[in-house]
């Protein structure tokens, strides 16, 4: 039995991050640079964003670049900007005909200029989507997002607008980068690492975490469907105990 078929419908996460990890070593298993891994990267972004559409997920947050991956080769990075500024214009269509809608969190000024024109003709373009919204994080940290938010709050405190007492965990959500989204209630990383990469810090603290040693460009939209159907297995209990969650 397929895992979609197993999912139960009225339990699908409302929100689902995805730490999309292992292009570099899956291009390297056929001696090939690591742009071909990235580009066969966008395979599984195609299947992963049908899949969330399909069962009714409304957020799907994708890791595609972090505030670190400026320091990567240049070449690299070039050809990373140059992919994601081909797959908008060649999937805007597609993902219109789809009901998506597009969103972007992370430092969006410090991407070249065309990155940010294509990402705001593509949102713009999808704007009136009712369906699933794919969050792609571009030169996004979390230490940076949470930075900036103090920052902003701290100005706000200085005009006299915001009073200190008034800073609390509801506040802070208004000053994220996410604020019109709920937080993410499974987190998913490919590629066998078990780490956070500085992602969605503030976002994930209830979240289910799932690790898949799948390297990115194998991931599909199955795989998907099984991590959540591993989160539906999942016993939530925020601080509480399971009898509590019982009663
Ligand atoms: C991590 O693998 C992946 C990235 C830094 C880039 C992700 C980009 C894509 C999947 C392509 C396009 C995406 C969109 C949204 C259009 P890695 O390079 O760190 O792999 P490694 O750990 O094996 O070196």
């Amino acid at each position: 039995m397929l895992f979609k078929d197993k999912l139960i419908s009225d339990r699908i996460p409302k929100h689902v991050a995805i730490i999309m990890d292992g292009n570099g070593r899956w291009a390297a298993q056929s001696g090939n640079e690591r742009t071909f891994g990235h580009e066969h990267g966008v395979e599984a972004v195609r299947s992963v964003v049908a899949g969330a559409g399909e069962i009714g997920v409304q957020y799907l947050t994708l890791y595609a670049f972090s505030t670190e991956n400026w320091s990567r080769p240049k070449d690299e990075v070039d050809a990373l900007m140059g992919l994601l500024v081909q797959v908008i214009s060649d999937e805007t269509d597609e993902l219109q005909k789809s009901n998506v809608r597009l969103r972007v969190i992370g430092d969006i000024k410090s991407l070249p200029q065309n990155v940010q024109e294509k990402l705001a003709w593509s949102i713009e373009k999808l704007n009136s989507s009712t369906g699933l919204t794919l969050v792609l994080a571009l030169s996004y940290s979390s230490k940076w997002e949470i930075t900036e938010a103090v920052k902003r709050i701290a100005e706000q405190v200085k005009l006299g607008k915001i009073e200190p007492s008034e800073i609390d965990n509801e506040l802070m959500d208004r000053f994220m980068n996410t604020s019109e989204m709920p937080d993410p209630e499974l987190l998913i990383r490919t590629s066998g690492e078990c780490r956070i990469s500085n992602f969605l810090l503030w976002q994930i603290a209830y979240s289910e975490l799932y690790f898949t040693p799948k390297l990115w460009p194998d991931y599909r939209k199955e795989d998907l469907f099984e991590a959540i159907y591993d989160f539906q297995n999942r016993e939530r209990r925020f601080g509480k105990t399971s009898q509590q969650l019982v009663s």
